[in-house]
């Protein structure tokens, strides 16, 4: 029987039930007592991309809500074994529904507890992690409760602490100093990889980046634990700290912690190019083009920290912004540089600020800007 007061939306190819007073847009507000957000549908396709190209044999929706995620995972992708929890009675009492209702009862089990103590108990080859807000108190858990070689996949939506507006939260949350800068997003990211990698590292663990991304009002990470002391070392000997430059628009990062730095942050790749490679947007997803759009940015941005946002390099220097095919091609003949995910009029580039300016310059010159 359906819980009173829900509706059914199609999602990708998986129908649901949920509460028809549902979020559609920004963190979601906790409206009734179980949580959709139907903004979330392309976080979700991500996960059902991650997982067709990337398969596992159990995989956990830890605070699955209306168990949209888990259900698509068993009704889209090949992972035999779903487990989807909530604490929640009645998120629980939805979850059961879902799974009725697309007929994946052999695959998709439900369960209603706190998930430290199913962690504590149980382990998984990937566990993710949607929370209202920060993961952090889950984190700790999860770290051990993920197998050999497991992954953990984590969103967050507290993005004002770890985009800067709220630099002692984040320090408080993340034991990391954010900033507010043009790439404060990218900033609050690297700053949750960080964490996770040394939780991870007291557990003599490491982890490989396989995706991770700004979209929406979240971050959201996808790591590849791997074992042992030296790959934890491995890990954190790749933190650091960011100073952002706000009279010049730039940036300088690296291992010390210097006053008005951002960071402990991570500082080595966001994305795994073999999984991306892999990766199919195909059109039985829920946002089909958003999927292919994100995935074709992921896919050509270079993997180097931050990035230069040209309406405030070219107000720095008091020129209009230059259009940015042109100037990514001139900075491409003498470095390499690509358009980011994080931002519409950001450029990532692995030239220093000085050769950056010389080329604004240039285009100002020539009349493109
Ligand atoms: C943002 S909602 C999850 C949304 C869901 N993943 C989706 O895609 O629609 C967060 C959920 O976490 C659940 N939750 C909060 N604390 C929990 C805990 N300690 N253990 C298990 N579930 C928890 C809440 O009941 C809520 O349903």
């Amino acid at each position: 029987m359906s819980p009173p007061g829900s509706v059914e939306v199609l999602e990708g190819r998986t129908r649901l039930l949920v509460p028809n007073t549902f979020s559609s847009g920004g963190p979601g507000k906790r409206i009734g007592q179980v949580f959709f957000n139907s903004q979330m549908a392309f976080n979700r396709d991500v996960s059902v991309m991650f997982l067709r190209a990337r398969p596992v044999r159990s995989a956990l929706d830890a605070m699955a809500g209306t168990g949209a995620r888990a259900v698509r995972w068993a009704v889209e992708t090949d992972v035999a074994d779903v487990t989807a929890n909530d604490r929640d009675p009645q998120a629980a009492e939805y979850i059961r529904t879902n799974v009725a209702l697309n007929g994946v009862e052999a695959r998709c089990h439900v369960t209603n507890e706190d998930l430290r103590c199913m962690l504590a108990r149980r382990a998984f080859d990937l566990i993710d992690l949607d929370p209202f807000g920060s993961p952090v108190h889950f984190i700790p858990s999860a770290v051990q409760a993920v197998k050999r070689r497991g992954i953990l996949a984590i969103t967050a939506t507290d993005t004002a602490p770890l985009a800067g507006t709220y630099p002692r939260k984040c320090r408080r949350r993340y034991g990391a100093l954010s900033k507010r800068s043009p790439y404060g997003h990218e900033t609050g990211l690297r700053i949750l990889i960080g964490h996770v990698m040394r939780e991870a590292a007291k557990e003599d663990r490491g982890a490989r980046c396989l995706l991770s991304f700004y979209a929406d009002h979240y971050v959201r990470i996808y790591l590849q634990m791997e074992e042992g002391g030296s790959a934890a070392d491995r890990c954190l000997s790749r933190m650091g700290y960011v100073e952002h430059d706000p009279v010049s628009g730039g940036f300088c990062y690296g291992p010390e912690d210097k006053a008005g730095s951002a960071g402990p942050l991570w500082l080595g790749p966001l994305h795994d190019p073999e999984l991306l490679s892999t990766m199919d947007a195909s059109d039985d997803l829920s946002e089909a083009g958003r999927c292919r759009k994100y995935l074709g940015l992921w896919r050509s941005e270079i993997d180097t920290p931050f990035f230069y946002d040209n309406d405030e390099v070219s107000s720095t220097l008091g020129m209009s912004p230059p259009r940015m095919e042109p100037l990514l091609e001139r900075l491409n003949e003498i470095g390499r540089a690509s358009r980011t995910h994080f931002s519409p009029t950001a450029i990532k580039t692995d030239l220093p600020l000085e050769d950056v300016l010389s080329i604004y310059r240039e285009a100002s010159r020539r009349g493109e800007a």
